[in-house]
């Protein structure tokens, strides 16, 4: 690796910024400060190249803030009518046992228990989460960030008359007209079996399909994943492809099968 060498003049301060490596003065000043507890505290000046980088975070900060309000303006435009409706009034979905509402920052604790099962994580594509701050951060809150930008909606899984977690069919990555979204689903394993997934999944497709009109819903799903693949071809859906090697799991390379449900056009 090469050595980092400490600047003498502004001159070469600036050469430095820009040379091959790239590295900016305050991470490189970051980078060698000590993490030991020990370790004195140590006063790092700011130089006049740490003041831009500090102007243009602060643009990137009000910048965001614009993007929040450009986002509403896109949706004003681009969302069809009945989509504000269904955002502004979300639907409670109902099937004979099960009752399907949005997720809440309540359902964290039931929402763990499940999410850190490793029999249930297994093929759902990201680890079983190591603790209860890590659902809140990484599922509940970026769940619920993602419904108010549009982008994401989180069916809660309970039986009728409780309450209770036990699973969630989240519909994400809804297109900018509304068009094409996917599906990720996951029940309790003390439940596996009992058609609950079935039951789920097909009353939240034909939500998406009769109520937000959305022409195509997608999946995708590691091919040892047998239950998920039954479930959706019982719900309508057909496989499109078959992956080789498409992701790592435990260290292993796996396929995927990507499976899609088309509504037909008597349904739009
Ligand atoms: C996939 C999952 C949601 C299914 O939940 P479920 O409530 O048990 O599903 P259902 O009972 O509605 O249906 C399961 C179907 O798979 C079948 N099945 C289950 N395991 C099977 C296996 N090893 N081989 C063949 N079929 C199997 C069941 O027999 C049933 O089909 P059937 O009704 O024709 O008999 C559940 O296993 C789960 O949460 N898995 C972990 C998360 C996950 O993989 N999510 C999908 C990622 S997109």
């Amino acid at each position: 690796m090469q050595a980092l060498s400490t600047p003498t003049t502004m001159e070469d301060s600036q050469q430095n910024a820009h040379s091959n490596n790239k590295i900016p003065e305050p991470l490189r000043k970051l980078a060698e400060l000590s993490l030991s507890p020990d370790a004195s505290p140590v006063l790092v000046p700011m130089t006049p190249q740490d003041v831009d980088l500090w102007k243009d975070f602060i643009e990137y900060k009000e910048n965001r803030k614009s993007w929040d309000t450009w986002r509403e303006e896109d949706w004003k435009k681009n969302h069809p009518a009945h989509i504000h409706e269904i955002f502004n009034n979300w639907p409670v979905l109902e099937t004979p046992r099960l009752r399907l509402r949005l997720l809440r920052e309540s359902d964290l604790q039931d929402a763990f228990n499940v999410l850190s099962n490793p029999k249930a994580m297994k093929y759902y594509g990201t680890p079983p989460h190591e603790n209860i701050e890590f659902t809140r951060k990484q599922h509940i809150e970026i769940m619920l960030s993602r419904f108010k930008f549009r982008d994401a909606a989180s069916f809660v899984i309970t039986f009728k008359g409780e309450d209770k977690f036990i699973g969630h069919v989240n519909a994400f990555q809804f297109d900018r007209v509304f068009k094409f979204v996917e599906l990720a689903y996951i029940v309790d394993p003390e439940l596996w079996g009992k058609g609950i997934a079935t039951e789920a999944v097909g009353r939240v497709v034909e939500f998406l399909r009769d109520d937000m009109k959305i022409h195509k819903i997608r999946a995708a799903l590691f091919a040892h994943n047998i239950a998920s693949k039954r479930v959706l071809e019982k719900v309508g859906f057909v496989q499109e492809g078959y992956l080789r090697d498409n992701v790592i799991i435990d260290g292993e390379f796996e396929n995927e099968y990507v499976m899609a449900y088309i509504a037909s056009k008597e349904s739009m």
